[in-house]
């Protein structure tokens, strides 16, 4: 792999001075598409929110403005992601509404049905095999919960195609292949909508 390679592997995983990097770049290059998702995001006054692949934590934050008596966990499996997004939401973790735990998506380390709403933002495409972690999803999701899926890619767009060609662990896809996953996983009432210029989309679907 190519240095150019091994830098964006990082959005992957981040780690060491590249991840270190790459998260900075994350929270500010992802911001447009994650304010745009958040936008989309019509579901009423959740308690207890997911946010799986958390990142940098910018939109652990932007959660819990949005939804002022919620609770927000963010989820990660880089010890450096989880670093940074616990210093970016200290003071909510100090005031007991914010937690950041380690964990992979496909096995999470929480109760089934505890969760009313689970977001995804920029991080589908390095989980391990779509249907099996969406099944992982639902089980923390209580009945009638909602997943939302936010991503840059639309599965065709010319960047994302480039950047799957040099980074290793990660994969793009339509929106009917996430689609299809929701609805082998279990999930109903699936609604997709794409952004008017841009290849960003945002899938929400109910347990
Ligand atoms: C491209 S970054 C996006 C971060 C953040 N959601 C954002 O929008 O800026 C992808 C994040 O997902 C995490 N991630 C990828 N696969 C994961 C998995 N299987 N389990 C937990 N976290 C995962 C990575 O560690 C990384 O922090």
């Amino acid at each position: 792999m190519g240095l150019l390679g091994k830098f964006f592997s990082n959005a992957g995983k981040p780690a060491g001075i590249m991840g270190r990097v790459m998260i900075l770049g994350m929270n500010v290059f992802h911001a447009r598409v994650a304010n745009w998702g958040m936008s989309r995001i019509n579901i009423a006054e959740p308690s207890e929110i997911a946010e799986l692949g958390c990142g940098g934590g910018k939109n652990i934050r932007d959660l819990l403005v949005k939804y002022p008596s919620s609770h927000v966990v963010g989820l990660d499996y880089s010890p450096l992601s989880l670093q940074k997004a616990r210093d970016r939401n200290r003071d909510m973790i100090a005031s007991g509404r914010c937690e950041v735990v380690g964990g992979d998506v496909s096995a999470m380390p929480f109760d089934d049905g505890r969760f009313d709403l689970a977001t995804a933002f920029e991080t589908i495409y390095f989980w391990p095999g779509l249907a099996r972690c969406f099944a992982e999803v639902r089980r923390i999701l209580r009945e009638g919960g909602h997943f939302v899926i936010v991503s840059e890619s639309d599965g065709k767009d010319k960047p994302s195609l480039w950047f799957k060609s040099i980074i290793e662990a990660m994969n793009t896809y339509t929106p009917e292949e996430i689609e299809s996953a929701l609805k082998e996983a279990g999930f109903r009432e699936i609604h997709t909508e794409h952004h008017e210029s841009h290849s960003w989309v945002v899938i929400i679907a109910e347990k």
